[in-house]
């Protein structure tokens, strides 16, 4: 099984992130052939700026490896280092009719908001279908947000394999991650990058402790009976402590006396406990910029063998080889 997921690299990752997609691909390593990249080509649809985009990159990849991800256990790589990417690209969109990508969400959002969209926000799709079917994937783990963007990969696969009458693609199964429920941000909304309101994995120290102390509150006094499920700190803490630990706390707030400082004191510590290792991990990695480099390069001498062939195959069957 080929299990194959990219990631954006737009900026530094939360904890939500971390909960919601990365920790799954870490799981997913060890249950078939995994395939991760950083997808650099569809941050240009948002990053316009050289520098920043090359910080993200170095940032994603310097995180994923931190946290857990083992390049002798999957193939890591950039996607703008695989150039069949962009010529599949270009088949696919042959095949792919306007209306599909017209229906959208994510663009739709982004036409909501006002943006004025360029051509690569509307073929997004097209590339990250040529991203999934250039390795043969069979399963792609990603959130809900892009539950729809598989479906229109499943989509332009079997119109390429009807329209040339071979079966050039294989389809990929249309498989989201667990649902493992919106992590909440320091306001109470979805923990978001573009809503300011995050907590980074790798925050430490005093920046760490400035941000969980801002997780916004009520004034309920000390001494009142607190409804855990609606307070943020406790909605927090709940995603890292043991069930007997949530349950310990869920009865504190309930029974009143508790300070929420003290429930603030102890999700930095379960932070700390969770991401401790991995930040160490990650300030050695920044000190070896050559290694992480060098797994990119080696993830694309793997992955381009397996591109070609398929563009290849794809090639042939509209008569350009
Ligand atoms: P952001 O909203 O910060 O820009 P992205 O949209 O880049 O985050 O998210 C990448 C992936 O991380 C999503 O597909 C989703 O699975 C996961 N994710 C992001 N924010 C959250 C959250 N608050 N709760 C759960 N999962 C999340
Ligand atoms: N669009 C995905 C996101 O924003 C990233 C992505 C690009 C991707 N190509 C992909 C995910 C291929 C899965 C498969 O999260």
């Amino acid at each position: 099984m080929r299990i194959l997921s990219g990631i954006q690299p737009s900026g530094k990752l939360h904890i939500g992130n971390y909960l919601g997609a990365m920790r799954q691909h870490l799981e997913l390593q060890d249950r078939g052939e995994a395939f991760y990249f950083i997808a650099d080509f569809h941050a240009l649809t948002t990053v316009k700026e050289p520098q920043a985009l090359r910080e993200h990159v170095r940032d994603v990849a310097l995180d994923y490896l931190a946290l857990g991800l083992d390049p002798a256990r999957c193939t890591f790589y950039r996607q703008s280092d695989i150039h069949e990417v962009p010529e599949l690209t270009w088949l696919l969109t042959t095949v792919t009719p306007m209306g599909l990508l017209e229906r959208c969400h994510s663009y739709k959002d982004k036409l909501a908001k006002g943006l004025s969209p360029d051509h690569g926000l509307f073929a997004y799709p097209v590339l990250m279908a040529a991203d999934i079917l250039i390795v043969d994937s069979n399963v792609v783990p990603v959130g809900k947000d892009q539950k729809q963007h598989v479906e229109v990969t499943r989509d332009i696969a079997q119109r390429f394999n009807n329209t040339y009458g071979l079966e050039v693609f294989v389809i990929p199964e249309d498989r989201i991650l667990p649902e493992t429920g919106v992590v909440p941000g320091i306001d109470g909304q979805k923990m978001s990058k573009s809503y300011g309101n995050d907590i980074g994995i790798f925050l430490e120290g005093k920046a760490l402790k400035e941000r969980v102390m801002a997780v916004v509150t009520d004034s309920a006094p000390v001494e009142a009976p607190k409804d855990p499920d609606a307070n943020n700190v406790f909605n927090l803490l709940k995603l890292f402590v043991s069930k007997e630990e949530e349950a310990e706390w869920r009865e504190r707030f309930l029974k009143g006396g508790l300070k929420y400082s003290d429930a603030k004191k102890r999700l930095i510590a379960v932070l700390d406990e969770t991401f401790g290792p991995a930040r160490e991990r990650r300030k050695e990695l920044v000190r070896r910029p050559d290694y992480v480099e060098e797994v990119l390069r080696e993830g694309a001498r793997k992955v381009r063998p397996i591109a070609a062939a398929t563009l290849a195959r794809a090639r042939k069957a509209c008569g350009i080889d």
